[in-house]
């Protein structure tokens, strides 16, 4: 694309952005705030695997007022970590944010870098967190694609199966050096709004007349189906003294999360069946069956918990829709 085209692309593109874009979210509204880049960067780390609906109603503020800083989130105790992220599901990224808060202490001076090649080097952070870190966080002239972007991209340059290298180009190739800030959440806009993997919005985008893809849109999202393994499990309120038994995992995923424990491990029981639901976990669609057994004495291998101790816990998301069904049969 000649220099002239990239030129009228981005002013179409501003243009588009100051009367449809998403300006009043939070994480880009904080140009007056000192801690700015660690806001942005709690945003972009949230945002990555949930959406911007879920982050901004149920997340995005309670974590900043219980971990407020970088020192904060340093020194931020495991438990009380995980908790906060309840609900936000990939565990890891939690447990980064730990990680990268420390190694910002220990060597960048309690702040997070300005450069990309330094906010690289952080637990967590990849390519695409590095450059809208360096963007959002400190106007820096960066370039980035994540999902989003690889679509549009796809797309404008009709590209069907481009090395993340090529996109990485073109999105540098486009990125407008005088606004990187607006120019890059107009395109992270333009993806979650109008340049959609199914039906996308072509006549409402600012980009229509620069795109070689927008006559066959649907050759550009074929992504490799996902295969799933179908599970039955059996999930056990095990009661004792009106405490429940979990466990606490010491498995990759779920590291450090409490889980209600399933039932292989209990024989013989004699539980009383209280309903069932769908879960989705990494690969497993998974059919869980909830019981409930009153125990004589207490077992061991379990920590029991009363529910008011629940509260506190950090569970899994699995669990937690288990507790919700057992609270809504037991009328607690
Ligand atoms: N997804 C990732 N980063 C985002 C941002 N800054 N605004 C909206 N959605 C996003």
């Amino acid at each position: 694309m000649q220099k002239e085209m990239i030129e009228k692309l981005q002013k179409n593109l501003l243009k588009w952005y100051e009367n449809n874009g998403r300006k009043t979210l939070p994480w880009r509204n904080l140009q007056n705030d000192a801690n700015r880049a660690y806001a942005v960067y709690i945003s972009e780390i949230m945002l990555q695997q949930t959406q911007v609906k879920v982050v901004l109603e149920r997340f995005y503020f309670p974590f900043l007022q219980k971990f407020p800083t970088l020192l904060s989130l340093a020194n931020a105790k495991e438990d009380e970590l995980l908790k906060a992220w309840q609900g936000l599901g990939y565990y890891s990224r939690a447990r980064n944010l730990k990680k990268a808060a420390r190694q910002c202490v220990a060597e960048f001076g309690g702040l997070l870098p300005r450069k990309k090649d330094d906010l690289l080097k952080l637990c967590g952070i990849g390519a695409y967190t590095a450059g809208a870190v360096a963007c959002f966080g400190y106007d820096a002239c960066e370039s980035f694609v994540d999902a989003n972007i690889s679509r549009i991209l796809k797309r404008l340059f009709a590209l069907e199966n481009p090395t993340q290298k090529e996109l990485e180009f073109r999105a540098k190739l486009l990125l407008n050096a005088k606004e990187p800030f607006n120019h890059n959440q107009a395109l992270l806009d333009v993806g979650a709004l109008l340049c959609l993997p199914k039906n996308p919005k072509c006549k409402l985008c600012p980009l229509n007349a620069f795109c070689k893809g927008k006559n066959t849109p649907e050759l550009y999202t074929k992504s490799p189906k996902k295969s799933y393994e179908n599970l039955e499990l059996d999930l056990v309120f095990l009661e004792f003294g009106g405490k429940f038994a979990l466990e606490k995992s010491t498995k990759k995923l779920y590291n450090g999360l409490y889980n209600f424990p399933f039932k292989e491990n209990l024989k013989p029981y004699k539980a009383r069946f209280l309903g069932e639901f769908k879960h989705t976990y990494t690969k497993y669609k998974l059919k869980i069956k909830i019981y409930h057994q009153i125990l004589q004495k207490e077992n061991m291998e379990f920590e029991f918990k009363s529910l008011e101790e629940l509260e506190n816990l950090a569970l899994s998301n699995l669990s937690l829709k288990a507790l919700q069904i057992f609270k809504a049969q037991n009328a607690f």
